[in-house]
């Protein structure tokens, strides 16, 4: 996972999130924005005590969240906070010890960021990564200088120190990853080498107090020890014991929303998707009727999606839902659009309208529940700004009405999307919606080149339904990050039995990737896409050709528009 999304000036109108969820709510978190709320304090939602925490000072390195997600994945709970951060602040975490990560600057700069003193009072374990490596050597008394060259990419690692706790279980040699520009050139008094590289002569450092230090990225799947050593860290360093279960999670944050809740009211807009889906399951086994769902459908989604969405949740979970049908608004106001920005404008507009008019209608509302995940909340952190004034910058939507005075209920913001995952199998969704891929907010709106019409949504709902079949059919849905029908403007010529056609040309597009960020599009097997071809055409009367983007992004986007 990597920070500071969407910084390419291409891509800078663009709704670039993951989630569905995140589009609803943000709209509606710009709109409060606009009534001159701000997000409520994130301190509100900081999940109980009695756990233990590894806490990551944040030095800006791209890396940080996947060093989170790494300690995360050992069932300990961690956070990354800004080396400003205050002790008061880290110690509710209660902290077993500290990661300091990397980042771009140089500890001999003035203004480097360094670390808080009492990460060394604290007497805990700490482990310098990187930058945080030649951190620890600058304030402990080593020598830090630019190096002659910057070495970057696969080396070498030799153990100098086979008998150091963060090496046990590793091999005397391994491949490691190296981004580093300045190098160490003394070990502060005390530390001793624990491994070299042919150009790092001090490529990890320890003490007896348990700091330790590596000038390499054990975070990154290109240092394939790298798990190991982190897991030596949390368990044999730190002394952690692993409870930060999916189980203990669900627990706790029922506990806490109760609490913060009362006896208030609740409201949250339901997409189908996954964040949205668990954040309402885990508020509703809370606080039960008190939560009221909105499920605005704009008309703009698949086949079946309405019903399977409204089934699972209003007879399956027994949740109190709104179910309003505003197809034909959204359709009306997105007559004759045809720019891809203005039908994401139009679409969320409309959305923050007929939310509003649902909400009014149940009175007096305390909290608006949003399925915000950790890592928007870090991007936003590290950005200085609110997540919602990130992502206005890239939807442009201006002039909405919204007078909410709501209080943020966000019982997912310290989650990965696949811990997320593991609490909606929990409390017993259905893996079809655990799993759901990606589904943009503008839904199929993006999904048709031109003005969309009603029954320019019949053919693209027709022929994604066979994509989704046959890639479902074939296994090989959670492989892919997304896999979609796009009704494109052109139309072609074709011949069935003795007739000449003129039918529309359907693209498929299925892709893999890690964060969205970029893609590969998918290596499809021909049998699978034979079939989805065939079927089309087929099945969709209106439809005469059907081609296979092979575009990975960038220099493409996932969606068409
Ligand atoms: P692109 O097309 O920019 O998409 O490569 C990256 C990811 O974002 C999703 N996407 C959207 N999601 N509203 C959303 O909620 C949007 O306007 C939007 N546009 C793209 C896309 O499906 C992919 O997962």
């Amino acid at each position: 996972m990597t920070k500071g999304k969407s910084t390419q000036p291409a891509e800078k109108s663009r709704r670039i999130a993951t989630s569905g969820d995140i589009e609803v709510s943000t709209y509606l978190e710009i709109a409060k924005e606009i009534a001159g709320e701000q997000p409520a304090a994130p301190k509100e939602t900081i999940p109980p005590v009695q756990r233990e925490a590894i806490v990551i000072i944040d030095f800006g390195s791209q890396y940080s969240l996947l060093i989170a997600r790494r300690v995360r994945e050992y069932q300990v709970y961690c956070e990354l906070v800004s080396p400003d951060t205050l002790w008061e602040k880290i110690a509710p975490l209660n902290p077993r010890g500290f990661i300091l990560s990397g980042g771009p600057a140089s500890v001999y700069e003035s203004g480097a960021p360094l670390a808080p003193a009492y990460i060394y009072e604290s007497r805990l374990p700490i482990l310098g990564i990187c930058y945080g490596m030649q951190v620890l050597t600058h304030q402990l008394g080593g020598q830090v200088a630019p190096g002659a060259k910057r070495e970057y990419g696969h080396a070498i690692l030799h153990l100098s120190d086979v008998d150091s706790p963060i090496f046990v279980n590793l091999p005397p040699s391994t491949p490691v990853w190296m981004s580093h520009a300045d190098r160490i050139e003394q070990l502060p008094p005390g530390f001793t080498t624990l491994a070299y590289t042919e150009n790092s002569p001090f490529a990890a450092m320890g003490n007896d107090k348990k700091v330790f230090g590596l000038q390499f990225h054990p975070e990154v799947a290109h240092t394939p020890e790298g798990r190991t050593i982190l897991r030596n860290f949390v368990y044999r360093i730190c002394g952690c014991k692993g409870n930060w279960t999916t189980s203990n999670f669900i627990s706790d944050s029922i506990a806490k929303i109760k609490q913060q809740v009362g006896k208030g009211k609740v409201i949250s807009a339901l997409s189908g998707g996954v964040d949205s889906a668990v954040a309402a399951t885990l508020i509703h086994q809370a606080i039960g009727d008190q939560l009221t769902c909105i499920f605005v459908n704009h008309g703009l989604l698949r086949r079946e999606e309405v019903e399977r969405t409204f089934n699972t949740f209003r007879l399956n979970l027994g949740m109190n839902i709104i179910y309003v049908d505003a197809s034909e608004r959204f359709l009306n106001r997105l007559k004759g659009v045809t720019d891809p920005e203005a039908k994401r404008r139009v679409v969320g507009e409309e959305f923050i309208r007929v939310f509003e008019e649902e909400a009014k209608k149940i009175g007096k509302v305390d909290f608006l529940a949003q399925g915000t995940l950790y890592p928007d909340v870090i991007e936003s952190a590290s950005s200085g700004s609110t997540v919602a004034a990130k992502i206005k910058t890239h939807h442009n939507v201006g002039g909405l009405p919204a007078k909410m005075t709501l209080h943020l209920l966000e019982p997912l913001r310290y989650l990965f999307k696949d811990e997320v995952r593991q609490v909606g199998l929990e409390l017993g969704l259905p893996e079809e919606m655990v799993w759901r891929q990606p589904f943009p907010g503008p839904g199929l709106a993006i999904r048709i080149i031109g003005e969309v019409t009603g029954e320019k949504l019949e053919i693209l709902r027709a022929a994604d339904w066979v994509v989704m079949n046959e890639i479902k059919k074939a296994k090989l849905y959670r492989q892919l990050w997304q896999s979609f029908a796009i009704l494109t403007d052109v139309k072609s010529v074709g011949v069935m039995g003795d007739y000449r056609t003129y039918g529309y040309l359907v693209a498929v597009r299925a892709v893999t990737s890690e964060d969205a960020m970029t893609a590969d599009w998918s290596r499809l097997p021909y049998d699978v896409l034979a079939r989805i071809s065939s079927r089309i055409v087929n099945e969709v009367p209106e439809v005469n050709r059907v081609v296979y983007d092979i575009t990975s992004k960038p220099p493409s986007t996932i969606e068409w528009e």
